[in-house]
């Protein structure tokens, strides 16, 4: 396809580098499904908040000081002194929050539509992995400023390493690079910190490389036959990102501007201090699922495997769903495991900030078992047992049959 456009300078320079052609197969022409629903949003959300945070925190730190005499003051330096800094940390801080918020709900749109099936394994794959280099950045980015919270969290998270039999000290020691967490650990997180989210950025890049390979999924989980299947993705699905974006910013900005330290945790508002632990040492909301399977088994190596498993389990998900049907839709008994295992995460995640003793140990082991028991039994069975309901012969038909029989491109003349 040539480029369309009568410019002599895009045309030149597009004929040496061809960047316009490339904008313009992918984003404008690129053929995507028609009737892909709101929940389809959430990838170019998350993009939005990549680069909300990689902005962000350029400028913060152009102000932090990674040192443990100064990073608390030098926050609190930003959030008094420096020009519109404390709307900068703020953005930050949340951003982190609504970013984990986005990407779990894609992740959750994946699990209902079967996104991870064949052909978009590597896809999946590349989603796992940006989904660690977040969770190793956020909890990076934690240890910053330096509070209570930041050097508790940071103690107990690392010490999990000691587990590992024979090796386990010395490697905490060498992610240290001391005897405890201190300056040279604040010193190697804030460089990680820095360097990770454009590594997430280039693991975004391929992970958009894959996506364009097949193209979208979408919510009826079939393939697309032909043109009568398809829209541009300009302007029908850039509009449909801006009125995403829109609602998103909206939400965002009520935190920043009216609740800003509502996820935050009122402990890092005091200073990092070795001699005292505080009552409860709870992470980040978005890490508490995994933090209440870490301590549903009383053995610490055995929490650290299943900490570790919970996500493992998630590079094996396309071949542990037998199930040649992709979307929840036509899967009867799918659809029903799938919600049970939403609300099994959610009771995760409360579980994990509760203190860990008397009932929430018993809540906390039962949750973690039906975890695994989701994934490592109930997938491959239901796979095997259950009887999907009919697929529509293309998305064009089941499109025209949702508005009243009509063909789409009839209801546009209208
Ligand atoms: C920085 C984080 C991420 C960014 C910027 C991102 C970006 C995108 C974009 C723009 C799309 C296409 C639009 C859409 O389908 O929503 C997409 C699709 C997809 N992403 Fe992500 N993604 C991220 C994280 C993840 C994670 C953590 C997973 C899974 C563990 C994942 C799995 C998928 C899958 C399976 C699709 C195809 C969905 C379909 O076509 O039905 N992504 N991603």
């Amino acid at each position: 396809m040539s480029l369309k456009t009568n410019n002599g300078l895009v045309k030149w320079i597009d004929y040496r580098l061809p960047v316009f052609t490339f904008i313009q197969h992918s984003l404008h022409e690129y053929p995507t499904p028609k009737n892909l629903s709101y929940w389809w949003n959430f990838g170019s959300l998350a993009g939005i908040c990549l680069v909300i945070q990689i902005v962000t925190g350029l400028v913060l730190a152009m102000h932090y000081t990674p040192h443990t005499d100064l990073a608390f003051a030098s926050v609190e330096h930003i959030m008094r002194d420096v020009n519109y800094g404390w709307l900068l940390r703020y953005i930050h801080a949340n951003g982190a929050s609504f970013f984990f918020i986005v990407v779990y709900i894609h992740i959750f749109r994946g699990l209902y539509y079967g996104s991870y099936k064949s052909p978009r394994e590597i896809l999946w794959f590349l989603g796992v992995i940006i989904m660690l280099l977040m969770m190793a950045t956020a909890f990076m980015g934690y240890v910053l400023p330096w509070g209570q919270m930041s050097f508790w969290g940071a103690t107990v998270i690392t010490n999990l390493f000691s587990a590992i039999p024979w090796v386990g000290e010395s490697i905490v020691t060498w992610l240290w690079g001391g005897f405890s967490v201190d300056n040279p650990t604040l010193q190697r997180f804030f460089s990680l910190h820095y360097l990770l989210p454009f590594v997430i950025a280039g693991v975004v890049g391929l992970h958009l490389v894959a996506l364009h390979q097949h193209g979208s999924n979408n919510p009826l989980g079939i393939n697309v036959k032909g043109p009568q299947d398809q829209i541009p993705f300009h302007p029908y699905y850039t509009i449909k990102d801006m009125v995403g974006f829109g609602a998103f910013f909206f939400i965002f900005f009520i935190f920043v501007f009216f609740l800003p330290n509502y996820m935050g945790h009122p402990d890092n508002y005091i200073e990092a201090n070795p001699l005292v632990t505080p009552a409860h040492i709870v992470p980040e909301w978005y890490f508490l699922p995994f933090y209440a399977i870490l301590r549903a088994v009383p053995d610490k190596l055995g929490g650290v495997i299943l900490m570790f498993g919970a996500i493992f389990v998630l590079f094996l998900l396309p071949w542990l769903d037998t199930s040649r049907v992709r979307s929840a839709k036509f899967r009867p008994i799918f659809k029903q495991v799938y919600w049970i295992f939403a609300i099994d995460c959610l009771i995760l995640g409360y579980v994990g900030a509760q203190p860990p003793e008397g009932i929430w140990i018993v809540i906390g082991r039962l949750a973690t078992a039906y975890y695994f028991l989701h994934f490592l039994i109930l997938l491959p069975l239901i796979g095997w047992f259950e009887r999907p309901r009919p697929l529509p012969s293309s998305i064009a038909e089941a499109v025209d049959a949702k508005s009243g029989g009509k063909s789409s491109a009839a209801v546009a003349a209208e």
